[in-house]
């Protein structure tokens, strides 16, 4: 008697074992009857099931086949599109603390600077730090027509999941909340017409960032690191993400790649060099800006200023200004790729 090893095997010849779900194998007089679900795109469903039939019958012990039809329907591309919004760009990281949320802050101030029209999304859900890094800590949020009104801060429409939740409580996020919030801060805002959305993803490559990709029409996302092997292994992770759900990668960051001494001048690579050009080499990603450890950096930050505000003749201020035209420049060239930008899912 046939096993459902074989039925496997048997349809696996014809079609990726992905469409096939629920297989039984049920006795009937002088054989098996073979039952399964056969789950595909409807254009799919009359070749396939044909394929599956033909390889069926060609089983020992197979008197009867029932083929149920799941079709699958693609995402609506359309909804998935934010009517007001024209570039989307998720900021990641592999790992914690490489400075995702500075150079996402930083890097929305500088676009804002050229005369884009800014919105920064602070979806770091399990730490969000935007707010204090752009001086709203304790921000009431208001609502018009049922839809929030982002805080406005430095030519930016800001919103983070910090003003919703209290300072120093713990949250525990699980996978359909983080969605639904997402979902809420993406669709129920007035955000106006935007040329860029800014988002801080949480660190790592788990629940929000997919969750998150799956929501938004992503023009790209950028992956910062730092050039530790480390952090370069872990960004990796977050370049693969991105490949994976089929979202362009525009390039990555280094952040704090070097020490330029105050006194003297003098440049120090602190910690090690090279890596943002390796991962450019062995993953083809752009590297789109190197930037420097600045004290200014942190003390700006606790002052709720972004360095570009607070220090705009900084070094930092002018590579983040660069990173600006650069990455405007790279969101153009996608947008007449008309790459799709978005995870190619069925459901
Ligand atoms: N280039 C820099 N020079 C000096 N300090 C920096 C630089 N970039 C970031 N920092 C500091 O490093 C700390 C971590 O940065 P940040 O919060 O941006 O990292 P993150 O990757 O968003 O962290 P998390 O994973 O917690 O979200 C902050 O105190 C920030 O001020
Ligand atoms: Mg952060």
């Amino acid at each position: 008697m046939i096993k459902l090893e074989d039925v496997y095997a048997a349809l696996k010849e014809v079609m990726d074992l992905k469409n096939v779900r629920n297989v039984l194998l049920q006795k009937r007089e002088g054989g098996v009857k073979v039952k399964f679900q056969l789950s595909a795109p409807a254009d799919q469903m009359e070749e396939l099931k044909k394929k599956a039939e033909e390889a069926l019958k060609k089983l020992p012990d197979v008197v009867e086949i029932e083929i149920e039809e799941k079709p699958t329907t693609p995402v609506n591309v359309k909804m998935r599109r934010h009517p007001d919004i024209r570039h989307i760009i998720a900021v990641t990281s592999g790992k914690g603390g490489v400075g995702k949320s500075t150079v996402a802050v930083n890097l929305a101030v500088a676009l804002a600077a050229r005369g884009h029209r800014v919105g920064l999304l602070d979806g770091d859900v399990y730490g969000p730090s935007v707010p204090k890094m752009l001086g709203l800590e304790g921000s009431q949020l208001y609502a018009k027509d049922g839809k929030i009104i982002p805080v406005e801060r430095f030519g930016l429409k800001v919103l983070s999941i910090g003003f919703l939740i209290e300072e120093d409580t713990p949250v525990i996020w699980r996978g359909p909340l983080v969605h639904k919030t997402y979902e809420q801060f993406y669709y129920d805002v007035h955000w106006g017409e935007l040329d860029f959305l800014i988002v801080d993803f949480p660190p790592g490559t788990g629940d929000p960032q997919i969750s998150a990709s799956q929501l938004m029409r992503l023009r790209g996302g950028i992956a910062v690191t730092t050039p530790q092997d480390v952090a370069i292994s872990d960004v990796k992770k977050a370049i693969n993400m991105f490949v994976k759900m089929n979202i362009p990668v525009i390039g990555v960051v280094e952040n704090m790649s070097y020490f330029r001494c105050p006194k003297c001048g003098h440049v120090t690579k602190i910690f090690g060099e090279g890596g943002g050009e390796r991962l450019q080499k062995e993953m083809g990603v752009k590297l789109l800006a190197q930037l420097p450890i600045e004290p200014d950096i942190v003390k700006a930050g606790d002052m709720g200023m972004p360095v570009i505000v607070a220090r705009p003749d900084s070094e930092s201020a002018k590579v983040y200004l660069e990173l600006a035209d650069t990455v405007a420049a790279e969101c153009e060239r996608l947008e007449k790729e008309h790459r799709p930008g978005i995870p190619n899912i069925q459901i």
